[in-house]
């Protein structure tokens, strides 16, 4: 298949200028941001992007400055989850300020575009017919204008909440050469287990560092060991969070967990979480 720059001339749009400098564009947004974490599991439903809203909700609470990304075009929850739906976005020069949750994490996500709560995104193709051919490379376009048009600013985190899948973790990397690394979550299914094997398996071949694996939905099912999981495929097994009816109902609320209920089991799982991440991330230098 023809790539970009096998393409002798492409009509006058200049294509490769374009992306490479859209490229370069995001780079520099990123110089201000010391470190980029993608919350990932093959499987979906089984909390990531509660783990990504509850992470930064925690670092932010710690005095971290946070931003989140929703990397998820076609099913949004971080505007939501982090109580910023329907805040207007603003464009200031040539960037958009995102919006902050009331604890201060910068915000972007596709919900913040989507004018209706019922409106699906849709790809502009030549017929929507073959708009599933184009999918791949335009979410890695949407993904990169996200990144370099927003103005993050100087953040000491910027979590990327992945859709589920594990072939997006690539899609990812190749938009930010300087991911710090990857977080991955599981719950106690085999099930779950069988389809997070295989996102280890990427993380691994992305050549990121994999910060570890997170058990959520503790105590729900009788499943699996996933400490003995993290410890067979030689990776650190962060923790356990448990199942609890409020930690959801706050995230429909738009207040994390670990704020709203800091002396739950789960915020305490999750801030503990928070701490080790974080302080396995400040002992090394940016990669
Ligand atoms: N530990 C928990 N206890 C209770 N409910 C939870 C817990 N973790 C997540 N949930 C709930 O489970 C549902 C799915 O969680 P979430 O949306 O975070 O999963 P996801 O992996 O991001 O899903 P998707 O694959 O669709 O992106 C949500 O309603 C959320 O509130
Ligand atoms: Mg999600």
């Amino acid at each position: 298949m023809k790539k970009y720059k096998d393409i002798a001339g492409d009509g006058g749009s200049n294509v490769v200028a374009q992306v490479g400098e859209q490229q370069a564009r995001l780079q520099r947004r990123l110089d201000g941001v010391r470190f980029v974490v993608a919350v990932v599991s093959g499987k979906g439903g089984v909390g990531k992007s509660t783990v990504t809203a509850n992470l930064a909700a925690a670092w932010a609470s710690t005095g971290w400055r946070v931003g989140v990304l929703d990397a998820d075009l076609n099913g949004p929850s971080m505007a939501k989850m982090l109580g910023v739906r329907g805040h207007a976005l603003k464009v200031a020069g040539d960037a958009v300020e995102p919006p902050r949750s009331a604890i201060g994490v910068k915000v972007m996500s596709m919900d913040l575009l989507l004018s209706t709560d019922a409106e699906p995104l849709s790809w502009r193709a030549p017929t929507q017919q073959e708009a599933h051919t184009w999918r791949g490379t335009m979410e890695a376009q949407a993904l990169r204008e996200f990144l370099a048009d927003t103005d993050w600013g100087d953040l000491d985190a910027l979590v990327v909440d992945l859709p589920p899948g594990t072939d997006r973790l690539a899609t990812v990397v190749s938009l930010i050469p300087v991911l710090a690394g990857t977080i991955l979550v599981t719950i106690p299914s085999d099930v779950s287990q069988l389809v997070v094997r295989k996102s280890i398996t990427v993380a691994q071949q992305v050549e990121k560092p994999i910060l570890g694996l997170v058990e959520n939905m503790a105590g729900l099912f009788p499943g699996p060991d996933v400490a003995m999981l993290a410890a067979d495929a030689g990776i650190p097994f962060l923790g356990s969070v448990p199942f609890d009816r409020g930690l959801s109902l706050a995230g429909d609320r738009g207040d994390p967990f670990v704020v709203t209920e800091p002396a739950s089991p789960a915020a305490q799982a999750f801030s503990a979480i928070a701490a080790k991440i974080r302080d396995g991330l400040e002992r090394r230098p940016r990669c």
